[in-house]
């Protein structure tokens, strides 16, 4: 309890299965989290859920860079601060061979995942710099730091966010303001139920076996609880991870040891 007292927090995505996961985290250890997403009825669902006169909420799509800004000046507005950037919203996209994919799927994917996680540093490191603290939270996928057959668009941007963290890393060093990137091995959800149906297109398979596959892929044998995802984030948050910047954090079960 307490690990976030004091601190305030921007959560993209945070409709979504990590990022609401974050927000009820961050809360408990006595952050304010300002929710950001581009479905509005969900973000006020989970805003209903969360009950807590620490929400704030603002419909954004990362993209924008009107939007962006919007969510920044909002949440100073509001809550005076962003100690915390948990940059999070991206998308799976279509699943194929890259001899398959589209040119607008692969803008897409690069556009929310990628050019979503530039947008958002853009706008919240001036407001970093103001304060001379902060600690901003990217995230990739254990996708990010491997191939990922049939899913280029996705793997492609995820590996971008790996060099948009490094670099913002040592462009930021001197204001106290540290840059991670997290690297999740699949989570149980909605976006994992969207590849099994994209790869189990593509392969041919029934999506019970593309999971079968995938998880026996991750050497502790179970997808991710996105607890498990939330915690990481927490104590790169927190003050615990404060010599701690740069880095790619895998929170993967086991799968990086495999190669
Ligand atoms: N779920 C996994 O297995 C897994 C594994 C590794 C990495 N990740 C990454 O974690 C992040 C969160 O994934 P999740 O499982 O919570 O997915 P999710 O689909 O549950 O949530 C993603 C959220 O992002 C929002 N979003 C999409 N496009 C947006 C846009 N243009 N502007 C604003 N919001 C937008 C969606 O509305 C949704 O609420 C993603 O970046 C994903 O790539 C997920």
């Amino acid at each position: 309890m307490g690990r976030l007292k004091g601190k305030v927090a921007i959560i993209t995505g945070a409709a979504g299965n990590l990022g609401k996961q974050a927000a009820e985290i961050f809360l408990s250890e006595g952050a304010k989290v300002s929710l950001v997403d581009l479905d509005r009825p969900k973000l006020e669902q989970v805003q209903n859920e969360l009950s807590d006169e620490n929400v704030f909420i603002v419909e954004a799509n990362v993209t924008k860079e009107e939007d962006v800004k919007n969510y920044v000046d909002q949440t100073v507005n509001k809550f005076g601060s962003v100690d915390i950037f948990f940059n999070n919203a991206g998308i799976i996209g279509e699943v194929g061979s890259i001899d398959q994919q589209s040119v607008d799927n692969f803008n897409k994917v690069l556009s929310i995942n990628t050019m979503g996680i530039f947008l958002g540093m853009k706008h919240v490191i001036p407001v970093m710099k103001k304060q001379q603290q902060g600690s901003i939270i990217n995230t990739s996928s254990v996708d990010g730091l491997r191939g990922s057959p049939n899913m280029a668009p996705y793997s492609a941007s995820k590996h971008a966010v790996v060099g948009l963290t490094k670099t913002a890393s040592l462009e930021c060093a001197g204001n106290n303001i540290r840059v991670n990137s997290i690297h999740p091995a699949p989570v149980s959800g909605n976006m994992m139920k969207t590849v099994h149906q994209g790869q189990g297109t593509t392969q041919g398979n029934e999506e019970e076996q593309v999971e079968e596959e995938i998880t026996k892929s991750i050497p502790l044998g179970h997808y991710a609880d996105s607890k498990n995802i939330a915690n990481l984030v927490l104590f790169l948050g927190s003050d615990e991870s404060e010599f701690i910047t740069g880095a790619e954090y895998r929170v993967d079960g086991g799968m990086g040891a495999t190669s």
